[in-house]
């Protein structure tokens, strides 16, 4: 990936997030890498719970944490899975990165061989509903 934008390092940080899981349930393991307007890494993974429903994604994991912390301006997120190749983010988690990140975000979908597809939050979720459909 060579959009001016996208390090090679986010690779590696990527799946330290993604060790960082706690899978018992279904031992598929997601990270996910927020970078802030400062370069600063946010991480997240899959948090499961016996109460299936009660999990957390990595996505959202990491938009949870930045947030808790007051980091709310973002570059980029970069996600990877136990698949063999890049896996797309689940339904919520493009309705939270609609919430939360601005719909020309860049979302890169990797693998641990090394493959990056990229997206935005809004080629992942057209026509999303946001707070401004309320208006
Ligand atoms: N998972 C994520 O962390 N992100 C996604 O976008 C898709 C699914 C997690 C949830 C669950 O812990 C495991 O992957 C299997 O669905």
């Amino acid at each position: 990936m060579n959009d001016g934008l996208f390090k090679k390092e986010w690779l590696t940080e990527v799946q330290e997030a993604q060790s960082r899981a706690y899978t018992p349930y279904s031992n598929f393991n997601v990270g996910a890498l927020l970078i802030t307007e400062d370069d600063e890494y946010i991480y997240g993974a899959n948090i499961e719970n016996a109460a299936y429903p009660a999990s957390i994604c990595a996505e959202r994991s990491a938009l949870v944490s930045a947030y808790s912390n007051n980091k709310r301006k973002f570059k980029a997120i970069v996600v990877v899975t136990d698949a063999p190749g890049p896996a797309s983010p689940c339904g919520e988690c493009r309705q939270v990165m609609k919430e939360l990140c601005h719909d020309e975000m860049p979302v890169y979908l990797t693998s641990k061989s090394g493959e990056v597809i990229k997206r935005t939050v809004d080629d992942l979720l057209p026509l999303g509903f946001s707070g401004k459909d309320m208006d």
